[in-house]
């Protein structure tokens, strides 16, 4: 983690600042405090807390001010994937990337790869290799030395195969990746290449709805322990975690307690707690943000509750609700709007906030000695 671990004085005081934030401002709901100066996420707890930025937004001062207040650790919320990296022609482009990687190194925090592979993404350089097994391989191995090799030293991890189970658990995907290379070759081959360009680094492997989904999560975990028999370099589990306020109570926790369970680093590589996909037709808006509260503390919980050393990090997927992919393109916004986040629109800090530090902070300062 960059910067320093908190020490316990730290966490304390942070913890008790909480309930001392929540006499400040209500919300229409009495459950639901609105922090006050609340204090900066990242000394909460000691563990990296990330955020998913992109270079538009860095070079906003209010926004960047606001990141590296609370958080030690980025992750690229798309202009580190291969649809930016890898033109039609096969030539590479950094500049993006390595303003990120340059912002993050100028404000010591640390930089999360993402992603290598990515079976949504199928470039057009890849195509002319399309049925050429050995030179589609190469072309993988080539592109993947090329990125990992540039951030070696610098990146803290790298998912280098995204969303690798089929949408409802079924199996894996099918892509251009496992068409070319085979099901669970072109896994092990992206993993091994990225092994070769950095041999050191973290290598990860993320998917999303495993704390909704049981079958889902029994497939990537069918997935994990073949990877680790066969010797693969995976050396972590991304649960992106883009949920709602319809799962139920519980089901983090399960889900948190069965991926830890192989003893590897767990990420929660792209938290975001959605208000229009859980709405019910009945639901209040205050009952939903009642449901996000409680969400936001759970996946705290489970997460703070790990052992130390699987704790890799714990990554927000935008810094304001108005930062978020759930919010739509920017011209194009989609309506009703969704509040995902910790922070408003405005960057206020908003109940969510509350609920996650005080599930992170009871939890890990549970787990430490005492002074
Ligand atoms: C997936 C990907 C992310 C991002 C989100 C939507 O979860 O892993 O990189 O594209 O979708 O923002």
């Amino acid at each position: 983690m960059t910067g320093a671990t908190p020490s316990r004085r730290t966490i304390i005081s942070g913890f008790a600042a909480l309930p001392m934030a929540a006499c400040g401002q209500k919300s229409k709901s009495q459950d639901l405090p609105t922090p006050v100066d609340p204090p900066p996420l990242k000394s909460l707890a000691p563990f990296p807390f990330g955020c998913a930025v992109s270079v538009e937004r860095l070079s906003d001062p209010v926004y960047s001010a606001l990141l590296t207040r609370n958080f030690s650790q980025l992750t690229a919320e798309w202009e580190m994937k291969m649809e930016y990296i890898l033109q039609d022609d096969g030539s590479f482009r950094f500049d993006r990337p390595d303003r990120i990687a340059a912002f993050a190194r100028d404000n010591r925090m640390r930089l999360f790869g993402h992603t290598l592979v990515w079976y949504a993404q199928d470039p057009a350089a890849f195509r002319p290799f399309d049925g050429r097994g050995p030179v589609f391989a190469g072309a993988l191995r080539n592109y993947i030395l090329a990125v990992v090799g540039r951030y070696r030293g610098q990146a803290v991890g790298w998912d280098v195969v995204n969303e690798p189970v089929a949408e409802q658990g079924d199996g894996l995907r099918d892509c251009l990746w496992s068409r070319n290379l085979g099901q669970v070759d072109y896994i092990r081959r992206a993993f091994d290449y990225a092994r070769e360009a950095d041999p050191e680094v973290p290598l990860l492997i993320n998917d999303y709805n495993l704390e909704s989904l049981p079958a889902k999560r029994s497939q990537f975990m069918r997935l994990v322990e073949t990877l680790l028999k066969s010797g693969t370099p995976l050396g972590g589990i991304g649960t992106q975690s883009h949920i709602d306020v319809s799962l139920p109570a519980g089901a983090i926790g399960r889900s948190m307690r069965d991926l830890a369970s192989f003893g590897l680093p767990i990420h929660i590589s792209e938290l975001d707690i959605s208000l229009n996909r859980g709405r019910g037709p009945l639901s209040s808006d205050e009952q939903l943000r009642v449901r996000q509260v409680r969400l936001a503390k759970e996946m705290a919980e489970a997460f703070a509750a790990l052992p130390p050393a699987q704790r890799f990090a714990f990554t927000t997927w935008g810094l304001r609700d108005k930062d978020s992919w759930l919010r739509g393109p920017k011209e194009n916004p989609t309506p009703p709007w969704d509040a995902p986040l910790l922070f408003d629109d405005d960057g206020r800090a908003k109940p969510v906030f509350s609920a996650q530090a005080e599930g992170l902070t009871a939890s890990a300062a549970l787990r430490r000695p005492s002074a």
